[in-house]
């Protein structure tokens, strides 16, 4: 299959079954092959059980929480991290036990707060002392708490996605004692913590970030053993591993990274009596690499600049079903499919834009032949993070279907655009308003 190509990580189909798909199901087009993503999940529980014996591999599932996917996901064996009652009811709906789940967020409403109890999440990550204070008034059951902290660590990555430094909104601080505090208080309440969490940033491209989470966290860990008699039971140095967004990079070993960053927490537990089970939770690294987009080119226009021309691709998608090139600056992979498989014309740089109604470019200074036209279609890879997560229906454009690629050949829809129906649902006009 196209997935075991020598030394590509990534998912790429093949030019026919680019074409045939975006023939039946139309564009754009998210594709997820399930035999992909499945050994992504078993390549990474087997790194980490590697690198240390009480290990445990979450699912970040605001990477993409398409019920498929979190279904295949949960059923390797991975708990479900959401950020949101509707992350967490889409992991309900996806058939995960509610105790398979581990509720995050940095402002957690009291409603999310009293869903969780009462849905039966598995734990919550608290992030501040309002929380702890919501969290201990909250009736029911209490799940077990871990206590996000913050553990003054600046990760090699783009500012909006750097999350461990001390200048964060996310959770407590080590250095200045408010890490401390929390956890006093939660004692005084008697509220069940069993540990602690950091996340200290998103595609990262070495495991140095995350390495000094983890050793900081576990620092506090045992220092929380020595001075109030704390056993940590749980440490969970978050997600971030980055994916291969542009063909240079180098694909993380998870064999490497893990045995990076088991290394750094036992350093920082070294001498302390603690032996917590220690948790990953990426997202990205998990469904990034097994999905591409589909789209189909609408016009090419040459068009005058002040150095000479620009060639401009337009596509029939854009940032309503990838917002990241926008947002980060992100690059992306693009193959280039004929659609009447003529031979590739000479290479020229193009700008492909999005159908947005902004200059919505999607991918600057990319290489296509010369002959590329309307009705071709391009595959982009690495669309399986952030992508239908973070999709939106700007100009009106419904959601792109998702379709499954099965272990057995087939393929199959797990999501359909909005119907024009459900995409007004929402709305009313109010009898008279402009009339
Ligand atoms: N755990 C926590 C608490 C997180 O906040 C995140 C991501 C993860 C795990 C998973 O991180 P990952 O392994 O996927 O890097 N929209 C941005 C990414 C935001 C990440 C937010 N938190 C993007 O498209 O790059």
């Amino acid at each position: 299959m196209s997935t075991d190509v020598a030394a590509e990580t990534r998912l790429v189909l093949s030019d026919d079954q680019a074409r045939a798909l975006a023939t039946k199901y139309g564009t754009p087009l998210y594709v997820i092959d399930e035999h992909h993503l499945r050994n992504r999940v078993r390549a990474y529980i087997k790194a980490f059980r590697a690198a240390h014996d009480k290990t445990e591999l979450t699912y970040a599932s605001k990477a993409n929480s398409t019920l498929a996917v979190v279904a295949i996901v949960a059923s390797e064996g991975c708990p479900i991290d959401v950020a949101s009652e509707g992350e967490l009811r889409a992991a309900l709906r996806a058939g995960i036990p509610a105790k398979n789940t581990h509720l995050h967020g940095n402002a957690k409403s009291a409603q999310e707060i009293k869903a969780a109890f009462d849905l039966g999440v598995g734990q919550i990550i608290v992030d501040n002392f309002e929380e702890i204070d919501a969290v201990a008034g909250t009736k029911g059951n209490c799940p077990d708490l871990l206590l996000r902290l913050a553990p003054g660590v600046s990760p090699k990555t783009h500012a909006k996605i750097s999350t461990g430094q001390d200048d964060t909104k996310f959770g407590f601080n080590i250095a200045d004692g408010s890490a401390e505090r929390a956890l006093t208080r939660c004692l005084e309440l008697g509220l069940p913590v069993v540990g602690f969490h950091c996340h200290v940033g998103s595609q990262l491209l070495d495991p140095e970030a995350q390495i000094g989470g983890g050793r900081a966290l576990a620092t506090f860990a045992a220092e929380m053993a020595k001075k109030q008699g704390f056993m940590a039971r749980v440490l969970n140095l978050g997600g971030g591993v980055g994916i291969r967004y542009d063909d240079q990079s180098q694909a993380i070993d998870p064999r490497q990274y893990c045995l990076s960053v088991v290394q750094g927490v036992k350093e920082g537990l070294a001498g302390s009596g603690l032996d917590p089970v220690i948790v990953q939770e990426p997202g990205r690294w998990i469904i990034g690499e097994s999905c591409v987009t589909l789209y189909s080119v609408n016009n090419v226009k040459t068009v005058p600049t002040k150095d000479g021309t620009r060639t401009y691709v337009s596509v029939d998608g854009g940032m309503a079903d990838n917002p990241r090139p926008a947002m980060y600056g992100s690059p992306y992979p693009v193959r280039w499919i004929s659609a009447d498989e003529s031979a590739p014309g000479a290479p020229m740089k193009v700008r492909i834009a999005g159908r947005h109604c902004e200059s919505d470019t999607l991918f600057d200074d990319k290489t296509l032949p010369s002959n590329v036209k309307k009705g071709d279609v391009l595959q982009v890879l690495c669309t399986g993070a952030y992508n239908s997560s973070m999709a939106s229906n700007y100009n009106r454009y419904p959601r792109p279907t998702t379709v499954l690629l099965r272990p057995d050949g087939s393929d199959v829809v797990v999501q359909r655009p909005e119907t024009w129906d459900e995409m007004y649902a929402r709305e009313s006009v109010p009898e008279g308003l402009g009339r």
